[in-house]
């Protein structure tokens, strides 16, 4: 059954939801907590090592409630069945979606079940060195070469993880640029390096000119002709996979019925198997089937990724924020906000509803971030005395990995400490106050004031995780995913389809030709005088 189409806009909940919002606007944060004192109670959730808390977001127990409605309204319960039955519900490209069969141990699917069988003994044989290179020497170094989806995840997934991580050293080639390729070749020794190619359609320009790259470097360093020991590929298609020289026991399966962006817990993540371990990796797969069970079975007020959709929905919606930004306080999430920029804006970045209609609200939210406290002497600025809204996810572990509890402390206050300046403020009255108790005169005093106030009541949720392992990691990622799917449900457009990357792509082959020709065809003034300066150095 495909997904219902119903305009968001035209139901109850969503009129009652703007009336709601001329009263909260006026509102602030500090005094919704003090004319509710049971906030806490009904805007956080507690669900197995994680503490969820959105209280700190500028709605009431009415708006939540209207929240809760409009996802009723537009048949959340019966998407999310949808979804895990394996309906069509991609339907400009006729596929079901279900990333969360990769994940299910209980699966009926024997081909993904084998899938996890090769992994385990792949990754095993490459860690215990019984797959060795085409000289006989163990492996040292893996290159995962792979773009969007066929690197994102396992690229992040594989930092992220590093304190789990065995002797092998895992790396990462995506973009289509020959010097960061060279970068990465140039330290490595080609005997004991083994690449794994990631893609789906292994049509890819950046992946397959990387992947000819390697194979040329392993032809001409080991002087053979025979690559076979050093490569294996993750793809659909099996025809251009042998046609490059991979052989067929060394290559690992996609499905067209799981997207590039959700495809992390398959053959995708054998870079991540490599790198921590199969049992590590099952662990990270049991954390996402765990989430799954979440979003399946638990009802909608206390569904981490429904309530968090709503709370995006919300502050995107009727508040007017254009952007989310995410900022976890640990440095081994690094690459996560680089990672949910493509499952969120690559899913959500659409203006056209599943009628086919244009969109008149707002739909995919500008996902940007980075850790925090390096982010607090970057940006946060702008978060706490910009003139936008920007409502932040705020990330933490209640433990450090190597027991630092001093770093962990500071580390952890300013997590906290940020919510609270965010949604506190500071008003002009304790600016003065503090200025002159700090026995500053008077000019001074009101020459700066003002440039000290903090307007406060900005919005953020905490996401408390006991600690990092590969578990929580599996969930924190299939939650962000289940909340992707939420607000694609709501927004009422496709999430899983991507035809805004394609034009871009054709038009760059086009080019390229003419790059390589002596010929420039006829195009605006711009284009031409780029082909011109680029000629002149080619
Ligand atoms: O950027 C578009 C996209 O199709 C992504 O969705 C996908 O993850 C990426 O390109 C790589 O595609 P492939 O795995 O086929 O090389």
């Amino acid at each position: 059954m495909p997904l219902y189409k119903i305009n968001p806009t035209k139901t109850r909940a969503w009129r009652k939801l703007i009336q709601q919002r001329d009263i909260l606007c006026k509102k602030r944060l500090n005094d919704l907590f003090l004319e509710e004192n049971n906030r806490l109670k009904y805007l956080s959730i507690e669900w197995d090592c994680f503490d969820v808390d959105f209280s700190k977001n500028i709605l009431n127990k009415k708006t939540f409630k209207l929240l809760t409605d409009l996802a009723r309204e537009c048949k959340i319960t019966d998407s999310i069945k949808m979804l895990f039955d394996g309906d069509k519900i991609n339907e400009t490209e006729e596929r079901s979606v279900l990333h969360t069969e990769l994940r299910n141990f209980n699966t009926k699917n024997s081909s993904i079940k084998k899938d996890r069988e090769k992994i385990k003994s792949f990754s095993s044989k490459i860690i215990d060195g019984s797959i060795k290179g085409s000289t006989g020497k163990k492996f040292t170094d893996i290159v995962n070469i792979g773009i969007g989806g066929s690197d994102l995840g396992p690229k992040m997934a594989v930092e992220a993880l590093k304190f789990y991580k065995n002797h092998l050293n895992v790396h990462f080639i995506s973009n289509v640029d020959g010097d960061h390729t060279s970068e990465v070749l140039k330290n490595l020794n080609p005997e004991t390096t083994f690449f794994i190619v990631v893609s789906k359609t292994f049509t890819t320009q950046e992946t397959l000119t990387n992947a000819y790259l390697a194979k040329k470097w392993i032809e001409e360093n080991l002087n053979t002709k025979k690559i076979q020991n050093h490569f294996c590929a993750v793809s659909t298609n099996t025809q251009a996979v042998n046609s490059f020289g991979i052989n067929r026991e060394f290559i690992f399966n996609m499905y067209d019925f799981v997207g590039g962006r959700f495809s992390v817990w398959g053959g995708v993540g054998l870079s991540i198997s490599i790198s921590i371990g199969y049992d590590n990796f099952k662990k990270f797969l049991i954390g996402a089937e765990k989430m799954d069970k979440h979003f399946k079975e638990t009802e909608i007020e206390n569904n981490i990724p429904v309530c968090l959709a709503l709370i995006g929905i919300w502050n995107s919606n009727f508040l007017g924020s254009q952007t989310q930004a995410i900022i976890p306080y640990s440095e081994y999430l690094n690459l996560l906000p680089n990672y949910l920029q493509q499952s969120m804006m690559e899913s959500n970045g659409k203006n056209i509803d599943r009628s086919g209609n244009n969109i008149n609200y707002s739909t995919g939210n500008i996902i940007w971030g980075g850790t925090g406290t390096n982010t607090q002497h970057a940006f946060f600025q702008l978060i706490h005395q910009g003139e936008k809204l920007i409502p932040c996810d705020f990330i933490g572990f209640k433990k450090s990995l190597h027991g630092n509890k001093d770093s962990h402390n500071k580390l952890m206050s300013n997590f906290i400490g940020q919510m609270q300046a965010l949604m506190m403020g500071k008003n002009l009255e304790e600016v003065i106050m503090e200025m002159k108790s700090k026995k500053i005169d008077r000019k001074t005093i009101e020459r700066t004031s003002n440039f000290k106030v903090f307007d406060g009541s900005r919005p953020t949720t905490s996401i408390l995780i006991d600690e990092l392992n590969p578990e929580s990691l599996g969930m924190l990622i299939a939650m962000y995913e289940h909340i992707v799917f939420t607000r694609g449900v709501i927004w009422n457009i496709f999430s899983f389809d991507q035809w805004g990357v394609e034009l871009g792509k054709v038009l760059a082959s086009k080019l390229l030709t003419e790059i390589q020709s002596d010929e420039i065809g006829d195009h605006d003034e711009s284009t031409k005088s780029h082909l011109k300066k680029l000629k002149n150095y080619s």
